[in-house]
């Protein structure tokens, strides 16, 4: 779907402008988003309406990449009812927002070897709001569409690439973790 993101662009500026220095202001970068997301939302909708009505499951799409420093910008499609593994973000930062319908957000505590996890609360996300995290490798979510009928969208953005992760169940009986590697597949490039 090689579509020009007109609204997307925006979004893309602040990620980067924020985006700087080891710890960048998550929480300043959140308020920015949010508040071009609440002033673009039907164009917003408009120009992604498409990613909404595809019917092929969880997709990722790739928005924008830069390095030095690194950062990334996504947009990802969750089918309705869909939720995601318990999965980490490979030690990078991270914010997430939900452009389209609402997503609930269990985040999670591991330990060092991923083999004790322990849910440490519970957001949800309304489209412009905002869950973010910084560097950090003991945090893991899930996500999950609260919709039955209608696919969410959500914008992410990475302190770096986010090709490899780990994802997280429960093995057999209770408090027994295990944890798989996984690769990020991306579904399209949307030019922002
Ligand atoms: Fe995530």
């Amino acid at each position: 779907m090689a579509k020009h993101m007109q609204h997307l662009k925006a979004l893309r500026e602040i990620a980067f402008d924020y985006g700087v220095g080891e710890h960048p202001d998550l929480a300043t970068m959140a308020r920015e988003l949010s508040r071009t997301v609440y002033q673009n939302r039907h164009a917003l909708d408009a120009d992604l309406a498409d990613l909404r009505l595809r019917n092929k499951g969880f997709e990722r799409w790739f928005v924008a990449q830069r390095s030095k420093p690194d950062i990334s910008v996504l947009v990802m499609a969750w089918p309705a009812n869909y939720s995601s593994p318990i999965h980490d973000h490979d030690g990078l930062w991270g914010l997430e927002l939900a452009l389209h319908g609402a997503l609930e957000v269990e985040s999670w505590d591991r330990d060092e070897n991923g083999k004790v996890l322990r849910m440490t609360g519970r957001d949800w996300l309304g489209p412009g709001d905002v869950s973010w995290f910084d560097a950090d490798d003991r945090y893991a979510h899930r996500c999950r569409n609260l919709s039955r009928q209608e696919t969410a969208l959500t914008l992410h953005v990475y302190g770096g690439d986010l090709a490899q992760y780990f994802t997280y169940e429960e093995a057999g009986e209770a408090g027994q973790w295990s944890k798989s590697p996984q690769r990020s597949s991306i579904a399209g490039r949307l030019y922002a």
